[in-house]
C-alpha cells in the first residue's frame, strides 16, 4: 500500500484531454523517434513491443515535450523506469496488436507521491477507458483468468479489485461496445470515468491511481507514448 495516500489524493482530479497538445510536425518527430529507438521488450504473449525514450535521444523534442507537459499538469518530476542500459527515460512507447487489459500503473515504490500519467496517441484509431475506481497498491494487472493470474510480468497479477469495488454488474452496453476482450465478471463494481478516443496530437491526462485498459477496437495495431510522473 502506498504510504502517502492522503497527499496522493490531494492531487487527484478527473481525467481530462488536452486537444492539439502537439502540432503536426511534433507528431512526426515522435513517430520518427519511435522508429529510431532500440526495442526494450518484445512480448509475444501479449503481442506488444515496448521502447523507452532514453534521454540520449532527440534532446530538442525532449525540451518541447517537457515544457508543454509542465504547462498542462504543473510542477512534477518524471517517474519512469530506467532503460535496460540504465539510462533515465521520459516514458514508454507501446506498439500493441492486442488490447491491453485492466490494470493500474501505481509503481512499486510506496514512498513516492505518485501523480499524473499521460498518454499521447501516435496512431489514430482506438480508445483508452479510464475508470473512476482507484487503487493504492503496486502496479497490478487485474484478472480472474487463472492463466493470466499465474503469468509473470512487470505488473503484479491479482483479482483483489473484486473485493474493493462491490459486486454490481458492469454496464452491458459499454461492455459490448468497448470491452469485449475482458471477462464482464472481471469488471464488477467498475464505473467508467472517461472514454478517450485516440486522436493524433491530443493528450490524455489521468491519475496514476486510476484503473484503466484499452478498448477492443484495434485496427491492426496501436502506437502510443505514456509518461508517469510524481510530486516531490
Ligand atoms: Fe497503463
Amino acid at each position: 500500500m502506498h504510504k502517502f495516500i492522503k497527499k496522493i489524493k490531494k492531487f487527484e482530479t478527473k481525467p481530462y484531454v488536452v486537444r492539439k497538445f502537439l502540432d503536426n510536425e511534433e507528431i512526426k518527430s515522435f513517430q520518427n523517434l519511435y522508429e529510431e529507438l532500440p526495442v526494450e521488450i518484445n512480448n509475444t504473449r501479449q503481442k506488444i513491443i515496448k521502447k523507452k525514450w532514453s534521454l540520449e535521444f532527440n534532446k530538442d523534442l525532449q525540451k518541447i515535450y517537457t515544457q508543454k507537459l509542465k504547462k498542462v499538469i504543473g510542477e512534477h518530476e518524471m517517474d519512469n523506469p530506467e532503460t535496460k542500459e540504465g539510462s533515465k527515460s521520459l516514458g514508454l512507447f507501446q506498439e500493441s496488436y492486442m488490447p491491453v487489459t485492466l490494470h493500474v500503473d501505481t509503481g512499486f515504490d510506496f514512498e513516492k507521491t505518485i501523480y499524473k500519467q499521460t498518454l499521447l496517441p501516435l496512431t489514430n484509431t482506438g480508445e483508452t477507458i479510464i475508470f473512476k475506481n482507484r487503487f493504492y497498491g503496486c502496479s497490478t494487472t487485474f484478472s480472474i483468468d487463472p492463466k493470466e493470474l499465474s503469468a509473470k510480468g512487470y505488473n503484479k497479477r491479482s483479482s483483489e479489485h473484486l473485493k474493493l469495488f462491490g459486486s454490481r454488474d458492469f454496464d452491458k452496453e459499454t461492455y459490448n461496445e468497448y470491452l469485449k476482450h475482458e471477462d464482464i465478471n472481471n469488471l464488477k463494481g467498475l464505473e467508467v470515468d472517461l472514454i478517450f478516443k485516440w486522436k493524433l496530437g491530443d493528450l490524455l491526462v489521468f491519475d496514476r491511481t486510476q484503473l484503466h485498459c484499452s478498448s477492443n477496437n484495434i485496427n491492426k495495431k496501436k502506437l502510443g507514448f505514456t509518461s508517469s510522473t510524481k510530486k516531490i
